[in-house]
């Protein structure tokens, strides 16, 4: 059995000592696939941004929180957030200690805020009416404060969460009053944080952003700024999706100098001593994670060519959520490798919708049932969106660790699993 297209993971060695049919024919399909080597290497180029001493990485656990993943992050030093119970939970059983693990609220009620706080976390909330709630419960305590810098970007429209047109962050004209609400409460003003969107591949509108955030930081009172502890930039870090087209990568040289200068000067010219925090999600878990699944089923409708799959929205929804992209790859089955020239086919899932297509109109060598194919760039906003719509259980996730071995860190679900928490 030789492949079809496989030459990027070739070049990664991402399968380590397995071939993608032996992985499935193991632990069954669809099935999410980590290369650990490549999960740590993203999270060392982002340590390396900058050596300015309170510079960290926040990693946003909504793009993957996978334990195993997560205890992985945590050996190479970053800590985490946390924007539910479950995600908190899941950071907990990583091993991130309370004062690892920041808490991003968006519109959570008081008994979430409790958990919070009786977990021992920081809170970021982002709206006056939350600063009050917490005020209330926390008298005394420590908080953080969104802001919405009024920039905003992304990838498409829903993942952009700064600007007007959002229901994200206080807007800076309202300083004022999320200092009196502090005072009223006797609360400390710890931090501050934007998240301007997700997606973005050249620095200089994060940057923006981020001087944005410094200015509002600099109108705060001296006894106010020289009590934080940190400024939190948001995440956002844009992967290559466009694998096959060599699209180019984010130019984390190019960020990381900017970055480093900003924050160096800054502190140095306000005496400021916290932390400075990134908060990236998919560029520290998108590219370690491949989805493999069998080709079902190869038909004409009209001029077009379906090659049909078990890669339904509910193993990924990125594709009829946003119209993403995800390279494929096709390792070659029982019908082999040759007589395979290129055609324009759409690949689809196995939902009752006609929504449900993975990727449209590709001009890819022609496909066979019994082909594995390989959904790229899959380890952020994958699994953690995934669902049991239709009644189909979650997909296992299996681990190639540093070694090349694979192992398994999720077991796929049961039918039992799905009718556990009925009350028949
Ligand atoms: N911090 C906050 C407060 C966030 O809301 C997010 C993502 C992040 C950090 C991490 O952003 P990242 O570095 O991953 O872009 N489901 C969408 C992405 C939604 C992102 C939502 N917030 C997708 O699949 O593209």
């Amino acid at each position: 059995m030789s492949d079809i297209r496989s030459r990027y993971t070739d070049s990664l060695h991402f399968f380590g000592k397995h071939s993608p049919a032996e992985l499935v024919e193991k632990w069954g399909f669809p099935l999410y696939v980590y290369n650990e080597n490549v999960l740590r290497a993203r999270c060392r180029e982002l340590k390396a941004l900058s050596s300015h001493a309170g510079y960290m990485v926040n990693y946003s656990v909504k793009a993957n929180a996978n334990p195993v993943l997560l205890g992985i992050i945590r050996e190479e030093g970053l800590v985490v957030d946390a924007m539910s119970p479950g995600e908190l939970y899941l950071d907990r059983m990583a091993g991130f200690a309370p004062s690892e693990i920041l808490y991003i609220a968006n519109n959570i009620s008081q008994q979430e805020m409790r958990h919070a706080l009786d977990a021992g976390l920081l809170i970021s909330v982002d709206s006056l009416s939350q600063l009050e709630t917490l005020g209330r419960i926390n008298k005394g305590g420590r908080v953080m404060v969104r802001f919405n810098p009024g920039i905003g970007a992304g990838h498409h429209q829903k993942v952009i969460t700064a600007g007007k047109e959002t229901k994200f962050g206080v807007t800076p004209d309202l300083l004022d009053d999320v200092l009196a609400i502090c005072r009223a409460h006797d609360m400390q003003l710890a931090g501050i944080n934007h998240h301007i969107g997700s997606l973005f591949m050249e620095a200089d509108g994060y940057i923006a952003a981020a001087e944005v955030l410094l200015h509002l930081a600099e109108r705060l009172p001296a006894a106010v700024l020289h009590g934080m502890s940190v400024i939190d930039f948001g995440g956002g870090f844009g992967i290559p999706y466009h694998k096959y087209e060599n699209q180019p990568r984010l130019d984390m040289d190019d960020l990381g100098r900017k970055l480093h200068a900003l924050i160096s000067g800054w502190a140095e010219k306000t005496g400021y001593t916290g932390r400075f925090l990134v908060e990236p999600g998919r560029y520290v878990v998108a590219e370690c994670g491949i989805i493999l699944s069998p080709v079902n089923n190869v038909k004409y409708n009209g001029d077009t060519c379906y090659v049909g799959t078990d890669v339904g929205f509910n193993v990924l929804a990125r594709p009829a959520m946003y119209d993403s992209f995800h390279d494929v790859e096709i390792y070659a089955g029982p019908a082999g490798a040759s007589h395979r020239e290129d055609k324009e086919q759409t690949i689809v899932g196995n939902i009752c919708e006609s929504g449900d297509i993975l990727a449209k109109k590709r001009l890819l060598p022609a496909m066979h049932e019994g082909d594995i194919l390989g959904i790229l760039d899959a380890g952020a906003y994958g699994f953690s969106m995934s669902s049991s719509y239709t009644q189909r259980c979650r997909c296992a996730e299996v681990l190639i660790a540093a070694d090349g071995q694979a192992r398994l860190i999720r077991r796929r679900e049961t039918p039992e699993d799905l009718a556990r928490c009925y009350a028949v």
